[in-house]
C-alpha cells in the first residue's frame, strides 16, 4: 500500500483500515476480458452498476460482493453482517429465473449497453421476499415509497458470489472529482486535519446548508468532506450535473481552501431514511470521515400514500448515533436550521424565540415560486452563483419546451384548429413545429399503414421527435388521429407529463362523417378504405386530456384561442401588458 493512504488509515481504526479492491490487476485483464468473451452474460440494472462501482472500490468495505444468503438475512434482521459487522443495507443483485444462472458457474456483468464489467462466479442463488425486505429495511409496504415499489420489479432470486471487476462504470463527467476511498483518503492526508466531517447530500446547496456544514467543521475543527450522491437518488431530484456546478462554485468561493475537499459518490440512494442515514456514516468511514453530519430527514422518502412522513424527522440521527463507536463515525446532529431576517443569520429552531421572526424557501417553493416564474433566488436563500446555475437549468416556463398534443377522429378539426394555434403562438413569441399526421406520413413515416403496429409506430416516431424538440425548449403542434390511449400514454412518458398537453378534438363520429372533407368516410362506408378509424378501426377517447375541444359550437379560432389562454395561465406564455387598439401598452 501506498505510504500515504497507509498513514490515512490511522483515520479509519474500528475497520482496521483495509479496503476492499476488486479491480483485476492490469496484467490480468487481457486474458480475462477473452475469458469474459466466452461466458453467458446477464446485463444488470443501473442500480446494480452505480452498487458494483461501490463495491468494486472498496466504498462499502468490508463487503465484498453482492451478498449471499447469510449475510442478507443478517442484514435485514440485525443490521449486521453474518459476522457480527454493523451495516444496515441489503446490497444485492437481483436475478431472475429466465436468466438461467446455475450455481458454480462463471457469468458475465454487463451494463445496459452491454459493455462488460465484471466477472461472477454464481455461489449462490436464493429467493427472497419482497413484503419481508419492504418492511424490513423499509418499515413499510406502502409503494409509495420509491424503492418499496422498485422493488416489486425485481427479479426474485439473488445471485452471489465472488467478483472480479474489469472494468469501472465509466464517466466522463467531471473525472477530477471522482475519486475511490483510497484517493479520498491520500487527499485528506495532505490536508493534515485529524478529524473529517463528510456531508451527504443529494440537492442543490443553498445558504442554510453552507451554515450547517461551517459550523460543522468549526465544531470538529476539522476538514469538510462534501460528499454529494451523484449515482441514483430520489425520482424528482435536480441532475448531479446542475448540483455539481453549485458544489464547485460554492466550495471554490465560500470556504477556506485548507477545509473542503470536494469529491462525487457515484451511489445509488434507496431513501431509506434512519437505515441509510447509517449506511452513509459507514460509507464515509471507508472514505476516511470520522464525523458525519445528519440533519433533518436524512435520506427521506417524503410522505406515504396517508400524507403521513415514512420516518420521524430525527429518527436517522438517533440510529446513527446508536452505532457510533462501533462505526468510528461520530455524528453531528443538526436541527432545522431556519432565516432570521432581523439579525441575518441561521440559528436552529430550538434557539429561536417564539416571537422572533423567521424566514425559508420550501423545495416546492424554490421550484413553483421561483424557478417556474423566472425569479432569481433571493440573496439570504441563496449565494449569487447558486440562484444563476439553478436559474440556467430550470428556465421559466415560458422558456420550457411544451408538447400540444391534439388526437381526435379523422376531419375533427385537429390540423385546422392546428394551424390557427400555431400562428397565435407566433403573435405570442413561441415559435412551433408542426408534425402533422398527413404530412409526416409522406416523410418521417413513409410506407407506413394503419395497421395497430403502423399506427403505433407513427405516432411514436412523431412521439420521438416532439420529445427531442420539448426537451431542448421548443414548442411542437402535433396533429394525429391517434387512437390508442396506450400509445399516447407512451408518448406522454417520452415527452415528460409536465410539458404535454393532451388535447381531444372531441367532434362526435356523425358530425366528422357529415363533413366528409376528404370523402374518406364515403370510401371507408363502401369498403374502399380498410381500418378507417371510427367505422372500421376503434377509436379510444382520452380519459384525462388537459384540454377538450367542442367545434360543433365553437370556430377554431375560438377554440386556438382558449388553448392560448390555458398555456398562458400556467406560464407557457408570456404573461403581456394589456395593448390598446392603437398598439401600444396599455
Ligand atoms: S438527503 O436525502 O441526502 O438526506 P439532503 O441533500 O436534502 O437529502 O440533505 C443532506 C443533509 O442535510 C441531511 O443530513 C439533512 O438532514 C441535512 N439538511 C438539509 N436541509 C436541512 C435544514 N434546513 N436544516 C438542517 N439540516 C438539513
Ligand atoms: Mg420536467
Amino acid at each position: 500500500m501506498h505510504a500515504k493512504i497507509e498513514a490515512a488509515t490511522n483515520l479509519i481504526a474500528p475497520y482496521g483500515g483495509r479496503l476492499i479492491d476488486l479491480l483485476a490487476p492490469e496484467e490480468e485483464l487481457a486474458e480475462a476480458k477473452a475469458y469474459a468473451s466466452t461466458l453467458p452474460s446477464i446485463q444488470i440494472s443501473p442500480r446494480s452498476v452505480c452498487d458494483l462501482e461501490m463495491l468494486a472500490v472498496g466504498s462499502f468495505s468490508p463487503v465484498d460482493r453482492f451478498m449471499g444468503e447469510a449475510d442478507y438475512r443478517s442484514v435485514l434482521h440485525d443490521m449486521r453482517l453474518s459476522d457480527g459487522t454493523v451495516f444496515p443495507m441489503p446490497i444485492t443483485l437481483p436475478v431472475r429465473p429466465e436468466d438461467g444462472l446455475e450455481l458454480g458457474q462463471d457469468i458475465a456483468l454487463r451494463d445496459s449497453m452491454n459493455d462488460l464489467l465484471a466477472i461472477m462466479t454464481v455461489e449462490e442463488l436464493y429467493p427472497w421476499d419482497h413484503a419481508e425486505a419492504s418492511e424490513k429495511v423499509f418499515a413499510t409496504q406502502d409503494a409509495k415509497h420509491p424503492l418499496v415499489a422498485e422493488m416489486a420489479r425485481w427479479g426474485g432470486l439473488n445471485a452471489s458470489g465472488p467478483l472480479r471487476v474489469l472494468q469501472l462504470p465509466r464517466h466522463y463527467d467531471f473525472v477530477e472529482l471522482r475519486r475511490t476511498p483510497a484517493e479520498v483518503r491520500a487527499v485528506l492526508e495532505t490536508y493534515g486535519h485529524r478529524n473529517v466531517v463528510a456531508f451527504q447530500t443529494r440537492n442543490p446547496m443553498h445558504r442554510v446548508h453552507e451554515e450547517l456544514t461551517k459550523r460543522a467543521i468549526a465544531k470538529v475543527d476539522g476538514v469538510l468532506l462534501l460528499h454529494p450522491s451523484v449515482g441514483m437518488t430520489k425520482p424528482g431530484d435536480v441532475d448531479h450535473y446542475t448540483r455539481v456546478r453549485v458544489y464547485k462554485a460554492l466550495s471554490q468561493k465560500y470556504y477556506e481552501p485548507d477545509r473542503i475537499v470536494l469529491s462525487l459518490l457515484p451511489l445509488a440512494m434507496r431513501m431509506g431514511g434512519p437505515r441509510e442515514a447509517l449506511w452513509h456514516a459507514i460509507i464515509r468511514r471507508n472514505y476516511g470521515a470520522n464525523h458525519f453530519i445528519v440533519g433533518r430527514d436524512h435520506a427521506g422518502p417524503g410522505s406515504d400514500s396517508t400524507g403521513k412522513p415514512f420516518y420521524g424527522p430525527y429518527d436517522a440521527q438517533g440510529l446513527v448515533s446508536k452505532y457510533q463507536v462501533e462505526t468510528g463515525v461520530t455524528m453531528e446532529p443538526f436541527e432545522q436550521l431556519v432565516y432570521l431576517p432581523d439579525e441575518d443569520r441561521y440559528e436552529e429552531v430550538s434557539k429561536i424565540p417564539a416571537d422572533v421572526k423567521t424566514m425559508n424557501i420550501s423545495g416546492t417553493q424554490v421550484r413553483e415560486e421561483y424557478l417556474a416564474k423566472g425569479r432569481l433566488l433571493p440573496s439570504w436563500f441563496s449565494r449569487p452563483e447558486t440562484a444563476e446555475i439553478l436559474g440556467e437549468a430550470y428556465p421559466a416556463r415560458h422558456k420550457q419546451g411544451v408538447c400540444l398534443w391534439f388526437t381526435g377522429l379523422s376531419g375533427a378539426g385537429k390540423s385546422t384548429t392546428a394551424l390557427v394555434l400555431q400562428q397565435l403562438l407566433l403573435e405570442a413569441g413561441r415559435e412551433a413545429t408542426q408534425l402533422d399526421g398527413d404530412i409526416v406520413r409522406t416523410h418521417l413515416s413513409k410506407g407506413l399503414g394503419f395497421s395497430r403496429e403502423d399506427r403505433d409506430a407513427n405516432i411514436l416516431r412523431i412521439g420521438f421527435v416532439a420529445g427531442e424538440i420539448t426537451r431542448h425548449g421548443g414548442t411542437v403542434v402535433c396533429a394525429a388521429v391517434s387512437p390508442y390511449r396506450a400509445t399516447r400514454d407512451a408518448v406522454r412518458a417520452m415527452v415528460d407529463d409536465d410539458q404535454f398537453v393532451e388535447i381531444f378534438v372531441d367532434t362526435p363520429l356523425s358530425v366528422c362523417e357529415e363533413r366528409d372533407v376528404k370523402g374518406m368516410y364515403a370510401k371507408a362506408r363502401r369498403g374502399e378504405i380498410k381500418e378507417f378509424t371510427g367505422i372500421s378501426d376503434p377509436y379510444e377517447p382520452p380519459l384525462n386530456p388537459e384540454l377538450t375541444l367542442d367545434t360543433e359550437n365553437r370556430t377554431p379560432v375560438e377554440n386556438a384561442r382558449a388553448i392560448v389562454d390555458w398555456l398562458r395561465e400556467r406560464g407557457f406564455v408570456r404573461q403581456e401588458a394589456p395593448v390598446s387598439a392603437n398598439g401600444h401598452k396599455a
